[in-house]
């Protein structure tokens, strides 16, 4: 490819050189093509994750097949060309989905069934700040845990993106949110989204098992989204009801867990794990697809709404970064491009 030509490349963020944010700058790269089912997307926005710092870090390298150096899992854009085999798309569509990398970029190509369309009533920022929490949400809780109304649900690290997401996916259901976090200003932005109770907690994680204990007058919790690992899994175990699905999710707290017997077999609680990025082609095409037709209806009826925490120009990638690290964020740090 002529990459003198300036219609072949693209800006990017690039991750230079492994550690910390200083280690992120914005590049001219060669813009990608698409080929058969692909189709190349005109990113307007992508939203930063977890999983992008762990990449910066050198910790969490992007799957086969997918820029090494270029971060990004989420994004929202139009459709700009189409690869030859493409059916459902066509050029100015506006599309958001998921990606094994690269989202953070002018361009990136995907193949056609991994994308989802926009609805009207939202922005580049809103629809770049849906996908990642609201997909990895649903799945977990409507999908693997088969959740149902009155059910009670235990979100830990509630004020996560994620987090925010489940309260409103427990509420569309009918069923009960409850949740913890270390930050009590946190806890308030949940409540706002239908949190039916919270507790803000510190070293003491036994403190979970008597608050549910109060809130459910004994009942105990159905299905767990566990998105802070460690000790939280343990504390959580006592506070589970017969039959209930403890969904592990997230590690900020800790990646080891200790399973206590008495309560995993002497309540037959299901101990799930689940993760979106490894998963195969097939997989998070069926992912995608039953987001666009269960979630994606339900923002645009106005009935789900994205969460913003903050948004950055691509040139501004280094303090994005350094926002979602802080810990502070409620909601997304959206990465407006181009
Ligand atoms: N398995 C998957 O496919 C998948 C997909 C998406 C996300 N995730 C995981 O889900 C979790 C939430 O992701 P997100 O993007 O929503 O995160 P986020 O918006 O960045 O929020 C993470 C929250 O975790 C809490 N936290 C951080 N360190 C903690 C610790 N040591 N102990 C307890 N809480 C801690 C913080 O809230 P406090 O103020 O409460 O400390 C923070 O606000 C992350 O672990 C992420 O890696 C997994």
């Amino acid at each position: 490819m002529d990459t003198s030509n300036p219609a072949n490349t693209m800006k990017a963020a690039w991750i230079a050189k492994f550690g910390g944010p200083e280690g992120l700058e914005v590049r001219t790269v060669p813009k990608p093509r698409p080929v058969a089912d692909q189709v190349l997307v005109r990113v307007r926005a992508s939203a930063l994750n977890r999983a992008d710092l762990l990449q910066r870090q050198g910790k969490y390298p992007a799957p086969a097949g997918f820029p090494q150096e270029i971060p990004g899992i989420e994004f929202a854009g139009e459709v700009a060309e189409l690869g030859p085999e493409v059916r459902m798309w066509k050029p100015g569509q506006r599309v958001f989905g998921l990606i094994g990398g690269g989202a953070q970029a002018d361009y990136l190509v995907t193949p056609e069934r991994l994308l989802a369309e926009i609805p009207a009533n939202l922005d580049w920022t809103e629809a770049a700040a849906i996908p990642e929490v609201f997909i990895t949400a649903h799945d977990a809780l409507w999908k693997q845990a088969a959740l149902r109304p009155c059910e009670r649900v235990l979100i830990h690290a509630v004020g996560s993106g994620v987090g925010l997401a489940a309260v409103q996916l427990v509420c569309v259901i009918q069923a009960v949110p409850y949740g913890t976090s270390r930050t009590a200003d946190k806890l308030a932005a949940a409540k706002h989204l239908g949190l039916q109770e919270g507790i803000a907690v510190g070293e003491n994680l036994d403190e979970i098992a008597s608050a549910v204990e109060k809130w459910t007058d004994g009942k105990g919790i159905n299905v767990l989204l566990d998105l802070a690992g460690g000790p939280y899994v343990k504390a959580s175990q006592k506070a589970m009801a017969l039959k209930g699905r403890m969904m592990l999710v997230g590690t900020v707290a800790g990646g080891s867990y200790v399973i206590d017997s008495r309560h995993v077999m002497g309540k037959r609680l299901q101990i799930i794990g689940t993760a979106l990025r490894a998963r195969s082609l097939e997989e998070k095409i069926a992912v995608t697809q039953s987001f666009a037709a269960e979630v994606v209806p339900l923002f645009a009826s106005g009935v789900l709404r994205p969460n913003i925490d903050s948004t950055f120009k691509m040139s501004e990638i280094t303090k994005a970064h350094e926002r979602l690290e802080s810990n502070q964020t409620v909601g997304k740090v959206v990465i407006e491009i181009g």
